[in-house]
């Protein structure tokens, strides 16, 4: 079996949490590899809609092992209460599950320093957990490991060290000055004894699970436009999205990773500020958030909504090099009359067909449509992709043929079986199908 890469293609949210959800049952573990509770994925088993913030989506199949790997960031107190909410749903943690004790800790300051800075002309409309800045401490050498609470001296040293250092450019009206380090060390040291017993190498565990050929899922959480380094930055979120961050996020090669599925929207989305050139400011965009019950899984506010862009995918496939796709929310446009995919922009007179990176040019850019007929007929729950309507199946086809890339899953609704599966070399390479 192979080890896969489950990737955003877009600026988050696409449906995620339900592929992994669903290919998680042919893999032995499931791995997040960056990112923190700002992820909102949702599962959805039977008639009850789970979100998963921080716990990988593999956690809701018995006998599947979860991963956190080091480059994701953690919030111990939010973990906890989610692995108390899915204990309740009879997920099993004990062996079952490990944390990388290299990865960063989410501290309170964090948090307040994320929500007082994301105001006025510098506004990114961050999920206010605390992501940013604790990526920040983690690359300026500040940042806390989950590992480090083992040693309370030296968690004491670092925790006050920091505080101080950060009280000292703020205003005095800041809620940081409110903070009491002397009940932050208290609480996260309770933190530590819970989460003690699932602290492992999370590097060390994985090479041994592969080297004993056992299959990873690598649960991507964003998507490719807010990588920080990939994405429309400054407008994205503070860690490594893409494919990439799938090997520094968990210390597995390139060399034993065989894949890589790009989870793409069948129209585009985006929650926070920046560009976003095909966006449907009208009724129509109203009536997409509210077909695709586009509210945020973390925040619930509201998600942009917008036609497909063919130039922002095909730049998804060129960074993650997507070995195939999985297309969903399609029943979404079951009543549109008609669809647009974006498949250029217009620059100031010219024409590009290369996704610019640079947010000031996104901004300016004005999508070039193609239009074609919409189906009108129900796709809800239709699992054979012939008996798609014949105008669904043009709109599909287009669009890979836009993008250069097959879609081996079609998901037609938001349950576990409202899913096409194709028999396609890469599901069959990776050993998913006969
Ligand atoms: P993620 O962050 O990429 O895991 O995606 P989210 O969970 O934030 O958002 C995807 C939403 O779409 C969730 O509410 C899913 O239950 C829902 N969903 C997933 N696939 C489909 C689909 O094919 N059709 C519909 N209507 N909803 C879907
Ligand atoms: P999943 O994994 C959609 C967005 C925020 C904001 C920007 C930076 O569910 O797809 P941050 O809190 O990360 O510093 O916010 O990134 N954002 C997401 N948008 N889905 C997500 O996760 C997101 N995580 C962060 O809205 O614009
Ligand atoms: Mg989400």
């Amino acid at each position: 079996m192979a080890n896969v890469i489950v990737v955003g293609t877009q600026w988050g949210d696409e449906g995620k949490g339900k592929v992994v959800d669903i290919l998680s049952e042919r893999f032995d573990v499931v791995a997040r590899y960056q990112g923190g509770n700002n992820a909102g994925h949702t599962v959805v088993v039977g008639e009850e809609k789970i979100v998963l913030h921080l716990v990988p989506s593999g956690i809701l199949r018995k006998g599947k092992t979860c991963i956190l790997g080091n480059g994701v960031v953690i919030d111990p107190a939010d973990l906890l209460y989610e692995m108390e909410q899915l204990r309740r749903l009879e997920a099993k943690f004990e062996g079952s599950f490990f944390i990388g004790k290299n990865a960063h800790l989410v501290m309170p300051y964090h948090k307040i320093l994320d929500v007082e800075r994301d105001k006025g002309q510098r506004k990114i409309g961050t999920t206010g957990r605390g992501i940013g800045p604790a990526y920040a401490d983690k690359m300026a050498r500040v940042g806390i490991r989950i590992g480090d609470l083992h040693n309370p001296d030296l968690f004491r040293e670092k925790l006050f060290a920091n505080l101080a250092e950060k009280r000292a450019h703020q205003p005095a009206s800041s809620a940081l000055l409110g903070l009491d380090p002397e009940k932050i060390y208290a609480d996260y040291l309770g933190y530590y004894q819970e989460l003690r017993p699932y602290l492992v190498d999370a590097s060390l565990v994985l090479n041994q699970f592969i080297a004993e050929g056992k299959s990873v899922l690598f649960e991507g959480a964003q998507g490719t436009l807010l990588d920080v380094d990939m994405g429309t930055y400054p407008y994205v979120t503070s860690s490594s999205s893409t494919a990439g961050g799938a090997c520094t996020g968990t210390g597995v090669s390139p060399l034993n990773i065989h894949g890589v599925l790009g989870v793409v929207k069948a129209y585009t989305t985006r929650v926070g500020e920046g560009p976003f050139p095909t966006e449907l400011k009208d009724e129509l965009g109203e009536r997409l958030r509210i077909r695709g019950q586009e509210f945020g899984a973390t925040t619930g506010r509201p998600r942009r909504c917008g036609w497909f862009d063919a130039v922002a995918v095909r730049y998804s496939t060129r960074v993650n090099a997507l070995s195939t796709m999985a297309l969903m929310k399609l029943d979404v446009l079951d009543e549109c009359e008609k669809i647009l995919i974006c498949n250029g922009y217009r620059y100031r007179g010219q024409v590009i067909r290369e996704f610019p990176t640079e947010a000031g040019i996104l901004k300016e850019c004005e999508p070039i449509y193609e239009e074609m007929k919409g189906w009108q007929e129900v796709t809800q729950g239709v699992l054979d992709y012939d008996e798609l309507p014949k105008k669904c199946r043009e709109y599909i086809e287009r669009l890979e043929e836009l993008i250069g890339v097959d879609f081996s899953l079609i998901s037609t609704g938001p349950k576990r079986d409202q899913t096409i599966i194709r028999k396609t070399q890469t599901l069959k390479d990776w050993g998913l199908v006969d």
